[in-house]
């Protein structure tokens, strides 16, 4: 098995080969003067199991690419397996037509990872696990949720876990059985247009006094987050943590938690998390899955 780091793979490539031992190659990778991306590998791939690891964060459209020039470039140099590590998967989300005449994003991207020669794929915490059918070949999930908890653990006294949507409320489910509390969920609507979130139904059970865990797949814009804290807040809990897979951080998103009052922020190392926030490495429990 040869280890493949894409220009996005965020030191994952390098621990999961050493976990491994198997041998490592770096993608080269440019941009030409027009944007258009550049890949090649620095030397020949034979009959080998290929694993490429590539994240899919911002710029989400320029990693993909460069993740397709990979796969099928080593299918191209006979590659007899190519397995795509995607920590975070982007594009999940679009995986319904909300508004006639949407594109199905998430069926659109899996299409061409599979035509490209994909064999294997390896996602961790997707939004919607049912939305990789999309892929042709083999789907393998991973699981933070146990790493978060471990982490969680050392910032809560009498945790509440608490999903910000309904959506979430498998994963609430999850990490309460790790942290033995009670959990609920907040229900939001987004507008479909303007992306701004509102609360549609208050959380069961009784938050006061709680250290409330807020848990999603995703913290985007922070707008989703903001408001389950506040909630939180109004409902009597002692302090809010936000614990998700994968912490994009788009805009201002660390502000507004602060401003809403989120103590400690934790996620993991699936994008290239900028600021203050607690990163929990996942490569080990994405190498136990190749
Ligand atoms: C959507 O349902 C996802 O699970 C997240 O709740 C959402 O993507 C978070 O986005 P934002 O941080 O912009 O509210």
């Amino acid at each position: 098995m040869i280890i493949v780091g894409g220009p996005a793979s965020n030191g994952i490539d390098e621990a999961i080969s050493k976990i491994l031992r198997a041998d490592l190659i770096k993608a080269e990778s440019k941009v030409f003067p027009d944007g258009e991306s550049y890949i090649r590998y620095p030397r020949p791939l034979g009959n080998e199991e290929v694993v490429i690891v590539q994240s899919t964060y911002y710029p989400q459209d320029k990693h993909l690419i460069e993740l397709f020039l990979m796969a099928e470039t080593a299918k191209d140099m006979g590659a007899s397996k190519v397995t795509a590590v995607v920590p975070y998967m982007a594009y999940l989300r679009q995986d319904r037509r909300f508004k006639d005449g949407e594109a199905l994003s998430v069926k659109t991207v899996l299409g061409i990872l599979s035509h490209v020669g994909c064999d294997s794929l390896v996602v961790v915490e997707p939004h919607h696990p049912e939305a990789l059918k999309y892929f042709k070949g083999e789907v393998k999930l991973v699981d933070p949720i146990p790493a978060l908890a471990r982490e969680i653990k050392k910032e809560v006294e009498d945790p509440f876990v608490l999903a910000p949507d309904r959506g979430a409320l498998s994963r609430a489910e999850r990490l309460a059985k790790e942290l033995g509390s009670p959990f609920s969920y907040v229900e939001k609507e987004r507008d479909r247009t303007t992306g701004e979130v509102r609360i549609k139904e208050l959380p069961q059970g009784n938050l006061s006094g709680k250290d409330v865990v807020l848990i999603d797949d995703i913290i985007s814009t922070g707008g989703t987050m903001e408001l389950a804290s506040k909630v939180s807040y109004k409902l009597g809990a002692r302090k809010v943590i936000a614990a998700a897979a994968h912490a994009l951080l788009v805009n201002n998103a660390l502000d507004r938690l602060k401003k809403a009052g989120v103590k400690d922020i934790i996620s993991t190392n699936s994008v290239n998390v900028q600021g203050d926030v607690k990163v929990v490495d996942i490569s080990e429990l994405i190498a136990v899955r190749l």
